[in-house]
């Protein structure tokens, strides 16, 4: 049983998502392949990825809660943890989706996503799941309240630019930074959360009719208030004015901030210059596109 899934990449929302707020989020044409055939032991080969915690979660709870036999699992890549395209929730929805295909158990793809999540925190405790939404359902799309709400977000297309920083963002701690941040200043963060919130609802309105110079406008926005909550960092910033200054609609980090990447949000027209003026500032164009295909 042969299964991939894509990466993602936050286009409105991070950080506020943690707490329940919603967000925008896109599946991106990266994608993670993974085998499983029946087997009498546990084995796995994984030259492409280095997500064995939430393989081997996957595998232990899938086993425990349908009390199927040992498995044998492979997996590629075409994308690394590299980038902070979500390679551990991709990893653990492709591995979820082939060993329930495999022992046919019929499962909607809201059910695999209640199953996914409950993984992903036994292995790190916190994560809104948002990723694991994107990788399942594909497209772009809106996510609300841990996945209690996930609907399609229909458009007329747009077009991204992605610059990867060189450096590497540490997800974790600085979703728990923000959580004391969130103790200590609890108004001010909640806020930056609750402007945030209007700002999704709005984004994804404008998404939807296309208009993407509005789209573009509150992508700035959304980047004003992460830099408020202190998880841009100056490679970010150079590789967003490099491209606001060569014509981008918008731009912002997209993730949990400090580094992995920036999108800014182009014309057709406009893609080549800001392109290079991301390369002159330091940065790296990565070449992947928006709305890819959810896991198949
Ligand atoms: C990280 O890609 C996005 C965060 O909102 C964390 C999460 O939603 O789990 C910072």
């Amino acid at each position: 049983m042969k299964v991939s899934a894509p990466g993602k990449l936050m286009l409105f929302g991070e950080h506020a998502v943690v707490y329940g707020h919603p967000c925008i989020v896109t599946a991106v044409n990266s994608r993670l392949t993974v085998s499983v055939e029946k087997s009498n032991t546990v084995e796995f080969h994984t030259p492409g990825t280095n997500n064995h915690e939430f393989l081997q979660e996957a595998v232990r709870y899938a086993t425990e809660r349908w009390n199927i036999s040992s498995v044998t699992i492979d997996v590629s890549s075409s994308f690394t943890g590299k980038y902070g395209f979500g390679s551990s929730a991709a990893v653990t929805v492709a591995t979820m989706k082939a060993i329930t295909d495999l022992f046919s158990i019929p499962l909607s793809r809201h059910e695999l996503f209640q199953h996914c999540y409950q993984i992903v925190l036994n292995v790190q405790k916190i994560g809104s799941g948002f990723d694991l939404a994107a990788s399942l359902f594909g497209g772009t799309i809106y996510y609300e309240q841990f996945g209690k709400i996930i609907e399609p977000v229909e458009h007329p297309g747009y077009e991204l630019v992605i610059g990867y920083t060189g450096e590497k963002a540490n997800t974790v701690s600085i979703v728990e930074e923000i959580a004391q941040k969130k103790e200590q200043y609890p108004e001010k963060v909640e806020r930056i959360f609750s402007a945030i919130t209007d700002l999704v609802h709005n984004a994804r309105k404008k998404i939807e009719e296309g208009d993407v110079e509005r789209v573009g406008k509150l992508m700035d926005y959304n980047q004003e208030y992460l830099r408020d909550l202190g998880v841009s960092s100056e490679k970010l910033e150079a590789l967003i004015q490099a491209a606001k200054k060569t014509g981008a609609l918008g731009a912002k980090l997209s993730g949990a901030g400090r580094g992995d990447c920036m999108i800014a949000l182009v014309s057709k027209e406009k893609r080549r210059q800001v392109e290079q003026a991301i390369v002159n500032a330091g940065g790296e164009v990565l070449s992947v596109s928006p709305d890819a295909e959810g896991v198949l």
